[in-house]
Order: structure tokens, then C-alpha cells, then sequence
């Protein structure tokens, strides 16, 4: 059965009618499919067996503690970049020892709260270091608290992903990761940090990585460097590839998933045979297609030359459009008879940038329809803002003809609480 499917003019979410939910939670609104995940999940791990590749599920991608909880069950373990995400994984339930903490600068009470040092909690499996300065703060608080963390060292492979300039991490010139050279050098020097187990090596060279060759080539990348590393007489136990396998959005062709194990698997086959423990750390290939977002054409406009849906959520909710210019293919929820007419299809903002799509042909929308901006389920919510103080959208899980609130739209009340009368200190 798909997972989001026509019937009778509506769109369904597997067996439960989208028009349905909105009637009872309101718009804006992300739907997200738990059968769809658990799939995709699946299918990542299958795809990867043959390496033998550990997933751990990049909780940016989309952190609900119920998705976190489905990728649990599949047998995920999280990958976080934040004290927040770290919170949430272990919220979730995820054990210490299957958590990857990633994040470009974090910051010594991170650090602390990834060993668990005050709360008595597990320490995270592996912290990925991104800089010289951050392993010699991780070795001083690992020996403040009498223990030594697992790391591996995060690498700048300088292997160009080919996407978008922002989410591009792996060349040269970006803040991500330690150039080669240094890595080598500090491996040597590893004895220096003896709060600190260094076990290997981590690259992500961005996101979406559409051909498999680029992301194998930072494995490749990877393996050359831990040859070198073992030549100096030090060990490397385990690579970290990252994640960026690309989804396909709209009518887009992607490569399959099998495709990038295979390239990996060329990439790196010694380190395999010599038994190394690989990673990999997939977000937008499994929750991108499980997600809808469903707003609400609140006015539309015709202008001389445009027409617009003027709708209740923009890139307050769905970032990505503005941001990258990423194209979301959008439906009407309930099927409008009528000439085809070009549209586009903005947000509330004060912002010329709050568009969801730009230059659309669709059916004849009126005010008040309902409208589906498919493949929101990743960096979706989890990159909405509360930019002119439009609450956060709610979101629901559809299992079979079951579905659930697993997020409260947020209040007006949420978004001013913080908000204080000052308390005037000199
Ligand atoms: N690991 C690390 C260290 C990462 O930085 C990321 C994503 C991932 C794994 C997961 O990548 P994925 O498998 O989801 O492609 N906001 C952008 C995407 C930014 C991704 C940042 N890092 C977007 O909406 O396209």
C-alpha cells in the first residue's frame, strides 16, 4: 500500500485521511508516517549488512522522541551534534553506548553531560572531534572525572560532495573536521591525551551526496589515513563514514542505497577484511519521504502577472525552500476540478524569501483549501522557527488507521514565557 495515496479526491496517510486530522488538530500540521520509517529504517540496515555497518540515525534529521523511539525498535542507534539532541536521545531511551556526538564546537558542559559526569548517566559511545582545541578540552575533563572517552577524530576528507554551498562540510575551506595531516600528527601524539581513547576515524563530506563515488571516496579518504595512522605503530579500530545519502524529492532520480554500500565496499575493502567497525549516520534517506506538511491556503491572490496561496505556515515550518531552493512537490488535499493555472504557493512571513514552492501549475486553489507539501519529514520541523511569532506547528504519527498528536502545536503562552520583566542588576 503507499503511503500517501488518493482516494476518492482526498489524500491518506497509509489508512487514515489527512483532511480527517487537520479537522481535529488544525493546521499547520506534519504528518509523518510511522510505517514509512520503520521501512526506511529497514531498509538502510539491509542495504548496508553486507559492510556490516552500524546505523546510527542522525537525529537532526527529524528528533521527535517517537520517530527517535521507531528508529530504537529498528534497532538504530542516534547520532547527535548538541546538548539538546543528546537530551533527547537518551529521553528516547537510547543507551549511552549507542550514541555518536557530533557538533562542530561543543562546549565543555556538553562534554561533561556526554560523559556523564554529573548525572551518573552512560557515557555516549564515541564523541566525534572536530578540532585540536576541543580534544584537549575533552581530555581535561575526561581526567577531571577520573574516566577516558571514546573519540574518534572527525576528518576533512576535502572530497567536494557536489550539493548545495551551505550543506557542503567536506572541502577544504569549510569549519568541519581536522585536515589529514593534522590527524596523522595528533594520532602520533595520542599519548599525550590519556583522558582520551582515540579509536578512529569519522568524515561527513555533506548532504545530499546524490553520487555514491563521492561518499565512497571519503571512506576511501578515511582508510588511506588510517594506513598511515597503523604505519606510525598506532591502532584505528573504527570509521565513522557519516551520513548524506541523497532522497529523492519530487520526480528526482537517486541512486539506491545498495549503490553506495557497493562503492563503499570497493572503496574500502582491506579495512574490512581486516575486521574494522564501520558507522554510518543516515537521516534525510529515512525520514524525508515519511513526512507531509499540511497547510492552509488562508488567502489567495491574483495579482497582474502571479497569482499566490497565501498559507498559515511558510519557511517558519518548512525551511528548506528558502533556504536552498529546494523544490517540495505540493498537492491540493482534497483533488479541485479546473484548469491547471501556474501559482505559488507562499507563507505568512514578512520575508520575500517564505515560500514553499515558487511557479507551481496546480488546480485552482481557493482560500480555506488544505494544501500537502510532500517529503517534509526531514529537516522539517526540526528546522522551524518561531520567526514572527508563529507558533510551531503540531505533529501526528499515522500507524495503519491509528494516528496520534506526538507534538502539541505550540501556544502563544509557549512563545512569551521566557520573557521576563527585568530584574535591573548593577
Ligand atoms: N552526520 C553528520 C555529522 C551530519 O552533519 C549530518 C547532517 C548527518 C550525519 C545526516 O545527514 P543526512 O543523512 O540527513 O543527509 N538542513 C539540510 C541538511 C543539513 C544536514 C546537516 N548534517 C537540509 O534540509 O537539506
Amino acid at each position: 500500500m503507499p503511503t500517501f495515496e488518493r482516494r476518492e479526491g482526498v489524500l491518506w496517510a497509509e489508512r487514515v485521511a489527512l483532511d480527517a486530522i487537520v479537522a481535529e488538530v488544525g493546521s499547520p500540521v506534519f504528518v509523518y508516517s510511522a510505517s514509512m520509517l520503520r521501512d526506511r529504517a529497514r531498509a538502510v540496515k539491509a542495504a548496508f549488512d553486507p559492510i556490516g555497518a552500524e546505523v546510527r540515525y542522525a537525529v537532526k534529521a527529524n528528533a521527535n522522541l517517537s520517530v527517535l523511539r521507531l528508529m530504537l525498535e529498528e534497532g538504530c542507534g542516534m547520532d547527535v551534534v548538541s546538548g539538546g539532541e543528546l537530551h533527547r536521545a537518551r529521553a528516547a531511551g537510547c543507551p549511552g553506548g549507542l550514541i555518536c556526538f557530533a557538533g562542530v564546537s561543543k562546549s565543555e558542559a556538553e562534554l561533561r553531560s556526554a560523559l556523564g559526569v554529573e548525572t551518573g548517566e552512560e557515557p555516549v559511545g564515541l564523541i566525534n572531534i572536530e578540532s585540536p582545541s576541543e580534544l584537549r578540552l575533552l581530555d581535561r575533563v575526561a581526567r577531571g572525572a577520573g574516566v577516558r572517552a571514546s573519540a574518534l577524530l572527525r576528518v576533512n576528507p576535502g572530497v567536494d560532495a557536489r550539493t548545495h554551498r551551505y550543506t557542503t562540510t567536506g572541502i577544504t575551506d569549510s569549519k568541519f573536521g581536522i585536515e589529514p595531516e593534522e590527524t596523522v600528527a595528533i594520532f602520533e601524539r595520542a599519548s599525550e591525551y590519556p583522558g582520551v581513547a582515540l579509536l578512529g576515524l569519522h568524515a561527513h563530506i555533506g548532504s545530499p551526496i546524490r553520487e555514491p563515488a563521492r561518499y565512497a571516496a571519503a571512506a576511501g579518504r578515511l582508510g588511506e589515513i588510517a594506513a598511515r595512522v597503523r604505519s606510525k605503530g598506532v591502532d584505528v579500530g573504527v570509521l565513522n563514514l557519516g551520513g548524506g545519502f541523497a532522497h529523492g524529492y519530487g520526480d528526482d532520480p537517486v541512486e539506491p542505497l545498495e549503490a553506495y554500500a557497493h562503492a563503499v565496499r570497493q572503496a574500502i575493502a582491506e579495512e574490512l577484511e581486516r575486521g574494522t567497525r564501520i558507522l554510518i549516520e543516515p537521516g534525510r534517506v529515512i525520514a524525508a519521504g515519511a513526512g507531509v506538511l499540511i497547510v492552509r491556503a488562508v488567502h489567495v491572490k491574483h495579482n497582474t502577472h502571479r497569482s499566490f496561496a497565501l498559507c498559515d505556515a511558510g519557511m517558519n515550518a518548512l525551511a528548506r525552500p528558502a533556504l536552498y531552493e529546494a523544490e517540495h512537490r505540493v498537492e491540493p488535499v482534497r483533488t479541485r476540478e479546473g484548469a491547471l493555472a501556474p501559482i505559488d504557493i507562499a507563507g505568512p512571513l514578512c520575508e520575500s524569501a517564505d515560500f514553499l514552492a515558487r511557479e507551481r501549475t496546480l488546480p485552482s486553489i481557493e482560500s480555506g483549501d488544505l494544501l500537502a507539501v510532500f517529503e517534509a519529514g526531514a529537516y522539517g520541523m526540526s528546522m522551524a522557527s518561531n520567526y514572527n511569532d508563529h507558533p510551531k506547528p503540531a505533529e501526528v504519527l499515522v500507524d495503519g488507521d491509528r494516528w496520534a498528536v506526538i507534538r502539541d502545536r505550540q501556544t502563544f503562552e509557549d512563545m512569551t514565557r521566557h520573557d521576563r520583566e527585568p530584574e535591573w542588576r548593577s
